[in-house]
C-alpha cells in the first residue's frame, strides 16, 4: 500500500479524569503504532507536583504552563513532522483549545469511565502521587468533549488492548503489518469524522 508524501501527520491526544486510564491505554498505543509517547505527569512543574501530592487541586494559572508545555510537544513533533499520542487530563473545553487550538492533525481520544469503576482503579493503584481523594473534583471539572470536538470516545470498562483496537479502528488506519509505520491516506486527514 502506497502512502502519499504529504499525508497529515496525526497527533493523538488521549484525555479523561485520572485513573481513566490515560497512561495505560496512551502508552499501549503509541506502542503498537510505534509513534512517539508523553505523558503529561511529565510536563509538570515540581511545584505542581508537589501540590498534587498534598492533595491540592490546582488552579487554572498553575494549569497553564502546563498545558502550553504540552501543546509546545504538539507542535515540535508536527513541525518535525513526527507522529505521536500524548496523554493530559484535558478536563475542560478550554484547557484543550490551549493544547490543541490552532493546531491540525490532532485528534481527541475520550477515556469514559464510571466514577466508581474509576475510584476502585485509583484505590489498587500504587506508586503515584494522585491522591484517589482528588477523583470527585475531577468529574466535578470534567467537560465531557462537545460533538464539534470530533472525539474519539471508548468505555474503559474494557481491557487496555480492546481500547487500543477500538481506537486504532476508529482512526481508519490501516492494519499493521511487519511493524511498518502506518499513516492516514491522502484525503483521510483532521477532517475525518467518525460515521455513525
Ligand atoms: N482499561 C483498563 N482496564 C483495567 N485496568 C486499567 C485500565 N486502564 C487502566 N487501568 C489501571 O487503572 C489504573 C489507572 O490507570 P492509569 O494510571 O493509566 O490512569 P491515568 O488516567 O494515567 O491516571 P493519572 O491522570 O492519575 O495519571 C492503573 O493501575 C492501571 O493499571
Ligand atoms: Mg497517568
Amino acid at each position: 500500500m502506497s502512502v502519499a508524501e504529504d499525508a497529515p501527520k496525526w497527533v493523538l491526544v488521549v484525555m479523561g479524569v485520572s485513573g481513566s486510564g490515560k497512561t495505560t491505554v496512551g502508552a499501549m498505543l503509541a506502542g503498537r503504532l510505534h509513534w512517539h509517547f508523553a505523558d503529561a505527569d511529565d510536563f509538570h512543574s515540581p511545584e505542581n507536583v508537589a501540590k498534587m501530592h498534598s492533595g491540592i487541586p490546582l488552579t487554572d494559572a498553575d494549569r497553564l504552563p502546563w498545558l502550553k508545555a504540552i501543546a509546545a510537544q504538539i507542535g515540535q513533533w508536527q513541525a518535525s513532522g513526527e507522529q505521536g499520542v500524548v496523554t493530559c487530563s484535558a478536563l475542560k473545553r478550554r484547557y484543550r483549545e490551549i493544547i490543541m487550538g490552532g493546531h491540525s492533525g490532532i485528534r481527541l481520544i475520550y477515556l469514559k469511565g464510571t466514577k466508581e469503576l474509576i475510584a476502585r482503579r485509583l484505590a489498587a493503584r500504587h506508586g503515584h502521587f494522585m491522591p484517589a481523594n482528588l477523583l470527585a473534583s475531577q468529574f466535578e471539572a470534567l467537560e465531557e468533549p462537545a460533538p464539534e470536538e470530533h472525539a474519539i470516545t471508548v468505555d474503559v470498562g474494557k481491557p487496555p488492548s480492546a481500547l487500543v483496537d477500538e481506537i486504532v479502528a476508529a482512526l481508519t488506519l490501516p492494519p499493521l503489518r511487519g511493524g511498518s509505520l502506518p499513516l492516514p491516506q491522502a484525503g483521510e486527514g483532521a477532517e475525518h469524522k467518525r460515521g455513525g
